[in-house]
């Protein structure tokens, strides 16, 4: 029983409250909305919806690996918007009666008991960190082409992770890098040096204070919502009608497939709840800021698929870079650069956000002893989290530098997916056990929408190919052995 045993909320609320530094309260509403549009648009809208449009083939240019969507792209996105909405009003819930840094986490273990929780912290890594690391090889593949623009080249054993090349198809021109780059021990040395030193840059910013990233954070959500109005008010102009046509040229299966990988553009509406212990008023802040982000990013991201699916036909967005490819296409090659830009600038944003919440779920985690202590310790001066932070950058930073992007999009998916899946049965959970504590904010017919919102992810869930499934048992299954070797026996409510 004591692997279900439950943390009374009564307990989770007034963490944070003892002795030594904590962590500062001085978010507002808009800080939260500029912080949920800061994490949610980036790598999704700006790369993988090239492969949610036209599908995606092995390397021997014949098996299917996902069907993609074509310009029904926008009907992925009305669901997508649906089913995020419906876990974004559990969120909510929870968000404004457990404002606690550890999101799903803490959840969890005030709602399913340890085990669950330790499954979903374990589980956020690969939402937070493992995301991370596809959205920092994204951003380095936008920023080598914005500064090639400019005339500055790199050598491109140091811009290209040993994986991506590995990975990459037999006749793509990035296998001549295994003959071209440094050898080691005959081993080639490949680096993706610009992924790695934009994760350094964001974890020194994130361990010297939230207030300071937040102000960077703001402007850089400035910058990449012009740069999609650029985009849409240009590329609407340049709109080819029969491009729409087939509109699902997969039907509903393409529609289903494509979802499930551009499911990662709307990964991170849930993230801004990690900063509960940092915002003013949370029990009403945090349901506005969830909702209304998610809402702003929903709209944009229906707009722009519009567009983009307009501008070409649907199998040309198939890029790294599909929004700049779309335009360059179209003839509008003199704004590219200033699509780079955006991209650029957007993915850091997500960055900045996702290096912020994965410390702060870790923070959590070893306040109730399942991570050792050493780990909640915050900052003196700054008080931020840094050991955690200083950590959760090495992880990413590292794994950037000779990791694949594509490899790590779906794993981030399904697992954020099964977060939000336990969160909507969360609600009703509680609902059930502690039906009378203040609910600052309720979800409407509960039953309803939390059953459907479980139902609905793990629909998404089943759009993904079977590798991603495979990798996550193997996950879950690493983290159930670390739980019995160290959370289990330390536990501060089992020690209790
Ligand atoms: N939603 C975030 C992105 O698209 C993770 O980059």
């Amino acid at each position: 029983m004591r692997l279900f045993a439950r943390k009374p909320i009564s307990a989770l609320l007034h963490e944070g409250e003892g002795e030594g530094p904590q962590l500062r309260r001085e978010l507002g509403t808009t800080d939260l909305v500029m912080l949920s549009i800061g994490a949610v648009i980036g790598a999704g809208i700006f790369s993988s919806i090239g492969t949610a449009a036209a599908g995606q083939l092995a390397a021997d240019g014949v098996t299917v690996i996902r069907y993609g969507a074509g310009p029904a792209l926008v009907v992925s996105f009305v669901l997508l918007g649906a089913v995020c909405a419906l876990a974004a009003l559990c969120y909510a819930e929870l968000a404004s009666m457990i404002p606690q840094a550890g999101s799903a986490y803490a959840y969890s273990y005030a709602t399913l008991g340890e085990l669950v929780a330790w499954i979903i912290g374990w589980d956020l890594i690969l939402e937070y960190a493992v995301g991370n690391v596809a959205v920092a090889i994204s951003w380095s593949g936008y920023f080598v082409s914005l500064l090639s623009g400019v005339g500055i080249e790199f050598p491109g054993w140091l811009v290209h992770g040993y994986r991506e090349v590995m990975l990459a198809a037999p006749d793509s021109p990035l296998k001549a890098l295994v003959q071209t780059a440094p050898h080691i021990v005959g081993m080639p040395v490949l680096l993706n040096l610009p992924a790695f030193g934009i994760v350094a840059a964001i974890t020194w910013l994130l361990v010297i204070g939230v207030k300071e990233s937040t102000r960077v954070n703001n402007v850089m959500v400035g910058i990449k919502l012009l740069v999609l109005a650029v985009f849409v008010i240009i590329g609407t102009q340049h709109i080819n009608p029969a491009n729409y046509h087939p509109f699902a040229p997969n039907g509903f299966r393409g529609i289903h497939q494509g979802a499930a990988i551009v499911f990662f553009a709307y990964i991170g509406f849930d993230a801004i709840s990690t900063a509960a212990e940092e915002v003013k008023d949370p029990q009403r802040t945090m349901p506005r800021g969830i909702l209304i982000g998610l809402a702003i990013c929903t709209v944009i991201y229906i707009v722009v698929g519009a567009v983009a699916t307009g501008l070409v036909p649907y199998q040309q967005l198939l890029a790294n870079d599909p929004l700049a490819a779309a335009f360059n296409q179209a003839g509008l090659q003199r704004f590219t650069w200033f699509i780079s830009l955006g991209a650029v600038v957007s993915m850091s944003a997500v960055l900045l956000v996702f290096q912020y919440g994965q410390p702060r779920i870790f923070y959590a985690m070893a306040r109730d002893g399942l991570l050792p202590g050493w780990a909640a310790k915050i900052h003196p001066k700054y008080r931020t989290p840094h050991i955690t932070t200083i950590l959760t950058g090495l992880f990413v930073a590292t794994w950037a530098l000779v990791g694949d992007a594509g490899e790590t999009y779906d794993l981030t998916n399904i697992g954020t997916l099964f977060a939000f899946a336990i969160v909507c049965i969360g609600v009703l959970v509680l609902r059930h056990v502690d039906p009378d504590r203040e609910r600052p904010f309720r979800v409407p017919f509960a039953w309803g929408v939390c059953l459907l919102g479980a139902a609905a992810c793990v629909f998404v869930m089943k759009g993904l190919p079977i590798e991603a499934w495979v990798r996550f048992g193997v996950w879950l299954v690493i983290g159930l052995a670390l739980y019995f070797v160290y959370g289990f026996k330390h536990s501060r409510l089992n020690r209790r």
